[in-house]
């Protein structure tokens, strides 16, 4: 049994293979965080709550409650009331005052684990996850808090969302609803987490945790280049290998917030949830609210076992798609190639050289509707331009599948451009304030997802073209942020949980785009990886990772995604140089390298490529096909980071059973009178022989992961090879 209950001492005991969660109920009925961290036989742990230490809890002594409150290890702090930590939960009642203290009532434990309302969330059968459901009632609120924990033992993840019901009569606002907090005595924590911009998502940061609030978040409406829902705190001593982490990241994809806070008296609390900036929702009577749920999990082994938990959860238990455990269609995609000028002869002239080279599908990018030939207008207008598409869509894809290929398109179906047919009839439709013109961004404007009348239209044109053609993937886009919130669907009452219903919308359109299509492969993409979070997993096995496909960018930005994110999430392609986001020159064969840590395809103009590189797509799509299994399915670890060492990049991948592991090793910058490096591999069985693809030589799996792997001096930037090891 993961969860269990000691009525005795009133502890919750969560266990997985490698981690133990405890939960204690003080007599009040305080829901009190006593433990996280390496797995415990024992629960005998309730003085861990620190409750006979002065200030006693409010039953032994009222008069410092206040002190109590602002100390004792909270499983969900409330605002309000005396705890001036971080509140998770601010309920204000009727009578206009915010405050809440919710009490322990009763509890559940049940196999499997129920799915959230309207929102993306991990599952699993029977055997592999069960639920612990705390339910606590704010009587005076008339308010029922029900905190959610489930435990997947296999993965060391547990997973946690808050459900709030209004159990009274009169109307109570929800302005803040946090769904984890973790309260821990500071160990020195430094914190981990993702940064950004355009072109540059997710590069690692780590500092000390200091006094006061570190936090990362998004008020942008979707979770954004900027920073990441993610967080980790490590002991300083964790390397890949060794020392504590605890991280949480986001199942949602609007405004988020991780935050870590270091108390006056030595605690930390760790918190996340949906952004409260502009956020906040009426709670009417009999009525509930369900709050996204936080992916955590504990490693008493450094960050390379904090990825694999990561890694092997959303595998199993987040993404749906058919396509999760398959090989993905190696693509080739027209928007580098060709942006908006093209035609149904371009794309089947890039189709026909394509097939030659083992390439396997054609993906039309953004262009072929309404007047869009610049991003000037017609989001919102989605109708085949049969100027460019001549012969229609159906042609077209036909053509394409006579040729031999699958066809793909992009879609941006969240958005309306003021030079629209659809705005001219509906410019209510957008998202913006009454009598203010609103911010243009890209020249667009967001469509009110908040509508269902909108929702509607937006997938239906979506359906309506899936339904044309035959069409096998889609590529989900989503270009700027979302301002001037205002919507002319909710009421003034209601304005703020528009960014909330927003992204409620979107789950809304790609739950039926996947439920109406079964077999789609879909993309998620937001101006490159701007939605590159677990939410969109649910939906798409697959995100485009960052509109810079410069070789040397990517090592970083997939570096940062792959800490978290399986390989085979990571949208990567094989463009030109000089690479169109930096002007950089790299190798044809290091850009082929770097991509293959990802899903693998092309996004360049076949027709146009030198012979000599045209030469290598074959081979490449040869070696996707050779080592795919083992990059979709096998263990990530991170040797060496370009980042820090500002020298070379080294990754490997090693199936489950050990059998195989390929190493790459990208040198970014070459260095004079330099010997061969010494690069330590990981993951190997210590005790078998692995003989080097391409050579008889045979190396002990102990040896290279204590002594080390010699790669040979390179010549030149950003150049790299590529090593597979098979265990003998
Ligand atoms: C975004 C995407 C690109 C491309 C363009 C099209 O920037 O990230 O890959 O699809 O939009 O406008």
């Amino acid at each position: 049994m993961a969860i269990k209950y000691n009525e005795n001492n009133r502890i919750f005991k969560l266990d997985t293979d490698n981690s133990t969660y405890l939960i204690g109920i003080t007599p009040e009925g305080y829901v009190g965080h006593v433990y996280y961290g390496k797995r415990l036989e024992s629960d005998a742990a309730y003085y861990l709550l620190r409750t006979d230490e002065p200030p006693f809890t409010p039953s032994v002594n009222k008069r410092e409650k206040s002190a109590f409150l602002d100390f004792f290890p909270m499983e969900l702090s409330c605002g309000g009331i005396g705890d001036y930590r971080e509140s998770c939960l601010n309920i204000r009642n009727d009578a206009g005052s915010m405050g809440c203290e919710f009490f322990f009532e009763s509890y559940s434990v049940m196999p499997g684990k129920p799915k959230l309302k309207g929102l993306p969330s991990s599952f699993g059968s029977a055997d592999e996850v069960s639920t612990l459901e705390i339910t606590c009632i704010d009587k005076i609120l008339g308010l029922k808090v029900v905190l959610s924990y489930s435990v997947f033992e296999r993965e060391d993840v547990i997973t946690r969302n808050v459900r709030l019901e209004n159990i009274g009569d009169n109307l109570l606002k929800i302005e803040k609803i946090y769904s984890a907090c973790l309260d821990m005595d500071n160990e020195d924590f430094e914190v981990i987490t993702l940064h950004g911009s355009w072109a540059r998502e997710r590069h690692i940061q780590r500092h000390p945790v200091y006094l006061g609030k570190q936090n990362v978040s998004s008020n942008k409406g979707e979770s954004g280049h900027q920073e990441h829902p993610f967080m980790a705190l490590v002991t300083p001593e964790t390397t890949q290998t060794a020392g504590s982490v605890y991280a949480m990241n986001f199942v949602y994809s609007g405004n988020f917030i991780g935050q870590v806070e270091q108390t006056q008296f030595g605690m930390v609390r760790m918190v996340m949830g949906i952004n409260q900036d502009e956020f906040s929702w009426n709670l009417k009577a009999k009525e509930s609210f369900q709050a996204p749920e936080v992916v955590m999990t504990y490693s008493g082994e450094g960050l390379s076992k904090m990825t694999h938990s990561y890694h092997d959860f959303y595998r199993r238990h987040m993404i749906r798609s058919p396509y999760k455990d398959k090989k993905r269609p190696i693509l080739i995609n027209n928007w580098e190639a060709t942006y908006f000028d093209f035609n149904t002869e371009k794309l089947l002239d890039i189709a026909r050289e394509a097939k030659k080279d083992g390439i396997e599908m054609l993906v039309m990018d953004d262009g072929w509707f309404g007047e869009r030939n610049s991003d000037d207008c017609s989001l919102g207008d989605w109708v085949v331009n049969e100027k460019k598409i001549t012969g229609g869509l159906r042609h077209l894809v036909d053509e394409v599948n006579k040729i031999g290929l699958k066809f793909g398109i992009w879609f941006e179906p969240e958005m309306i451009s003021p030079n629209s047919d659809l705005y001219r009839q509906h410019p209510d439709w957008a998202i913006h304030i009454e009598g203010r013109e609103a911010t243009q961004s890209r020249q667009q404007y967001v469509l009110d997802l908040s509508n269902p009348k909108v929702v509607d239209y937006a997938y239906g044109c979506v359906s309506k073209i899936l339904h044309s053609a035959n069409i096998e993937y889609v590529k989900w886009d989503m270009n700027r942020q979302l301002s001037d919130l205002g919507s002319t669907y909710l009421d003034s009452e209601s304005q703020q949980e528009l960014f909330h219903r927003y992204v409620l919308g979107v789950y809304e359109m790609q739950e039926r785009l996947v439920t109406e299509f079964p077999d789609l492969l879909l993309e998620n993409c937001s101006g490159g990886g701007a939605r590159f979070d677990p939410g969109m997993l649910y939906y798409s096995p697959q995100i485009w990772c960052s509109d810079d496909t410069d070789a040397v960018e990517r090592l970083e930005i997939q570096e940062g995604t792959a800490l978290i994110y399986p390989l085979s999430t990571i949208g990567a392609h094989v463009s030109v140089c000089p690479n169109h986001a930096v002007g950089r020159n790299t190798s044809f064969e290091t850009r082929g390298h770097v991509a293959l840590a990802g899903t693998f395809g092309y996004e360049l103009d076949i027709t146009k490529l030198p012979e000599a590189e045209r030469a290598l797509i074959s081979e490449q799509t040869a070696m996707y096909h050779k080592y795919n299994d083992l990059v979709r399915e096998g263990d990530y670890y991170r040797i060496a980071s370009y980042s820090q060492n500002k020298q070379y990049d080294c990754y490997m991948v090693v199936t489950k059973d050990k059998s195989q592991a390929l190493m790459t090793y990208v040198q970014v910058r070459g260095v004079p009178n330099s010997k061969s490096k010494k690069v330590k591999l990981m993951g190997l069985d210590p005790k078998a022989s692995y003989m080097l693809e391409g050579t008889d030589a045979m190396y002990s799996g102990e040896l290279l992961m204590k002594g080390g792997f010699l790669v040979k001096g390179m010549w030149g930037d950003a150049t790299s090879r590529l090593y597979h090891f098979k265990k003998k």
